[in-house]
């Protein structure tokens, strides 16, 4: 029987460069989508997924990041006394639990594969989930899961370690992990092969390592030999080649969309999807939207 799988990690070291001037002083993952910061969209996925223990890799300038995820007293006292109950309930229900939060730094920006070796003390001789806190999802239309809880279910099913993938087209896959595509089961499928942002006309598919993860701890003895790959970085894709010499990985096409918020554009339009997807502005925004396109 597989495992639980109880930690995820979150890779908040990034510079956010792509950004600038909106992330001089402030870290990219502190943006807001409709009035969620995004890394808050992200941990909000992994709760819906089961998750206990949130561990935050992140680096120098990112300490609002730790600050969102704990207690405000002052703002929590002063919201209690002002009978503001509905903004004071909706902040504790967002609080982790005590303990359930750690932080660890990634001291120099050398790759995500290092960063995720820096949390391996923390994850400990068990299975985990990796959410790159760019990319945040929304259900398909009618659904309720998110896509680490449907690579939970794939996790369940097979085993081993499971990638979340999504079709792009093929003039836009040597942006992204690729990966090579076996036998197929529907919802998911036997991953054969996996190339790190291959030259353009020479990836295996058009499905693209989406930014969930479930992977075995064995990955940390392959992350500890820092081997650089694409870009001159230490690539979490090239450590899952090894791995997958000798363990089965599975990808899971999620049922639902992606939202790339470190481009400009995704950024945007994540804002029109998430606003569209809540009840409380969802009309008054696709009226506007109608203005604006008519
Ligand atoms: C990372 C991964 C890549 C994945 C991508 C998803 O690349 O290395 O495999 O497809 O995230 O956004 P990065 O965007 O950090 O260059």
């Amino acid at each position: 029987m597989s495992k639980r799988i109880r930690k995820a990690v979150f890779p908040v070291a990034g510079l956010g460069t792509r950004f600038l001037p909106a992330t001089k002083a402030v870290p990219k993952e502190m943006l807001t989508v409709v009035d969620r910061p995004v890394v808050q969209h992200v941990v909000d996925e992994a709760r819906e997924a089961g998750i206990e223990h949130f561990i935050f890799v992140t680096g120098r300038g990112k300490g609002a990041i730790e600050d969102h995820f704990d207690m405000a007293y002052e703002l929590e006292d002063t919201l209690r006394r002002r009978n503001k109950s509905k903004e004071y309930e909706a902040l504790m229900s967002d609080l982790p639990a005590a303990g359930a939060t750690s932080f660890t730094r990634q001291q120099a920006p050398l790759g995500l594969g290092h960063a995720v070796w820096c949390a391996r003390d923390i994850i400990g001789d068990e299975p985990f989930a990796v959410l790159l806190p760019d990319m945040i999802t929304l259900p398909a239309r009618g659904k309720s899961a998110r896509c680490l809880a449907e690579a939970v279910a794939a996790y369940e099913k097979h085993g081993g370690n499971i990638i979340a993938v999504e079709e792009v087209k093929p003039e836009e896959t040597h942006q992204y992990g690729i990966v090579a595509r076996g036998k197929d089961y529907g919802a998911t499928f036997e991953i054969t092969g996996m190339v790190e942002k291959p030259p353009q006309g020479t990836a295996p598919s058009n499905f693209i390592i989406s930014g969930r993860y479930i992977l075995e701890p064995e990955i940390f003895a392959l992350l500890e030999k820092h081997e650089k790959g694409a870009g001159g970085e230490i690539q979490l894709t090239d450590a899952m080649i090894h791995l997958a010499k000798t363990r089965p990985f599975h990808a899971v096409r999620f049922d639902g969309r992606t939202y790339d918020t470190g481009s400009k554009l995704g950024f945007l339009v994540a804002n029109v999807a998430f606003g569209l997807a809540r009840p409380d502005v969802a009309e008054g925004l696709r009226a506007e939207l109608k203005k604006m396109l008519d």
